[in-house]
């Protein structure tokens, strides 16, 4: 087990901020797991498990404990194909877009149009991640995890994840901090997925006159969408969309549309429209841009504090406040949350 001391958060995370880290652990294999735990339990210090680090934020303070960065590899196939359904299983720290890529290429449907998302495969059901219409929680049918509480290897089926949007138990609630995710087991299904699509995937498939919605075919259309509007994290500093889009119940939807704002699926404002529309897309804040290109982005250009990306956040949320009403709120976590306190491991 390799331990490295004093590591900037910055060096581990897209966005690249964030004071340094007391300890840094590599994991690959599942063995390594108990052991950093145990490492983390004898110095009294929290944990925090890393994956790609693409939906993360460090704080200047940086993170007095141990991270932990999910490098467990392997995939493969859990159970043969049974009438057309097949169940996949990956470790952890693989690519996503890996996990993605070997489902699609096989000819299996459930997760093409999650293709190219940054991150790890272990982060996949921490927010259940999502894009053009699919998450992580249709297709996903069990984690299993190294659970600190009881120092031993879990199965946990999908129905006892809590899975939202951008939400689960392992990043909500109680039991944050409690399990280490190693390996994902999904099922998958011989099929396509058919159309209408999600909005701008229908408009990339009808301008360019796509009629092969096989699994491969949607996710090169999906890479292309993302390709055009979403930053590259290996060549541009950002975490993907910034805030969460804007929920609301039935009787906000109405008032929202009598007002003119788009509400989608009968209560969901695409937060994208509401920095656009309050006049913010292009726009630098201290070091960070609202990217010209998709309006929930924001790019990192030369922000060197986390104190500046809070002021060019408090910026954008007072802007489309004062326009519109709504308290956007940030999507990705943030390294060393006090709500994370329970993660001193006890045992
Ligand atoms: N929009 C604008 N201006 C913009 C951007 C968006 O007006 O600059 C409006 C448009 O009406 C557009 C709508 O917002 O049609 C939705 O935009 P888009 O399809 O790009 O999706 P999004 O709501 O911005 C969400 C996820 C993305 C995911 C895409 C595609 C969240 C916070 N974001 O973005 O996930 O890739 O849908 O499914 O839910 C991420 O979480 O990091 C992420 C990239």
């Amino acid at each position: 087990m390799n331990i490295r001391e004093n590591i900037p958060i910055a060096d581990l995370t897209t966005m690249r901020l964030g004071g340094a880290a007391r300890y840094v652990i590599d994991i690959k294999t599942e063995d390594e797991v108990a052991e950093a735990y145990a490492f983390a339990a004898q110095k009294q210090l929290p944990v925090y498990v890393l994956g790609y680090g693409s939906n993360i934020i460090g704080r200047d303070k940086g993170f007095n404990g141990v991270v932990l960065v999910n490098q467990i590899k392997g995939m493969g196939a859990q159970t043969p194909e049974r009438t057309g359904n097949v169940e996949l299983f990956s470790y952890s720290g693989e690519i996503l877009d890996d996990f993605v890529t070997y489902g699609t290429k096989l000819g299996y449907s459930g997760m093409e149009a999650m293709s190219a998302i940054p991150g790890t495969v272990g982060a996949a059901p921490v927010q259940n991640v999502g894009a053009y219409g699919q998450d992580i929680a249709q297709s996903l049918v069990s984690v299993t995890a190294y659970d600190t509480k009881t120092a031993k290897f879990v199965e946990l089926p999908k129905d006892q994840l809590d899975l939202g949007y951008r939400h689960s138990i392992f990043n909500s609630g109680s039991e944050i901090g409690r399990y280490f995710i190693t390996k994902i087991t999904v099922k998958l299904h011989r099929g396509q997925l058919e159309p209408p699509f999600y909005t701008s995937l229908q408009a990339y498939v009808d301008e360019h006159k796509i009629t092969d919605y096989s699994p491969d075919s949607i996710r090169k259309c999906v890479r292309a969408v993302r390709e055009g509007k979403l930053p590259d994290p290996l060549s541009i500093a950002s975490s993907g969309s910034f805030f969460k889009n804007v929920y609301l119940n039935a009787e906000e939807a109405k008032a929202a549309e009598a007002k003119g704002i788009p509400v989608w699926d009968g209560g969901k404002i695409p937060s994208g429209w509401l920095i656009e529309n309050a006049g913010l897309k292009g726009k630098e804040f201290f070091g960070m841009r609202v990217s010209d290109k998709a309006a929930l982005v924001l790019i990192n250009e030369s922000a060197k504090t986390y104190a500046d990306l809070a002021k060019a956040r408090q910026a954008i949320i007072d802007a489309v406040y004062a326009k519109f009403g709504y308290r956007l709120e940030q999507e990705p976590m943030e390294l060393g949350d006090e709500s994370w306190k329970n993660w001193m491991v006890a045992n």
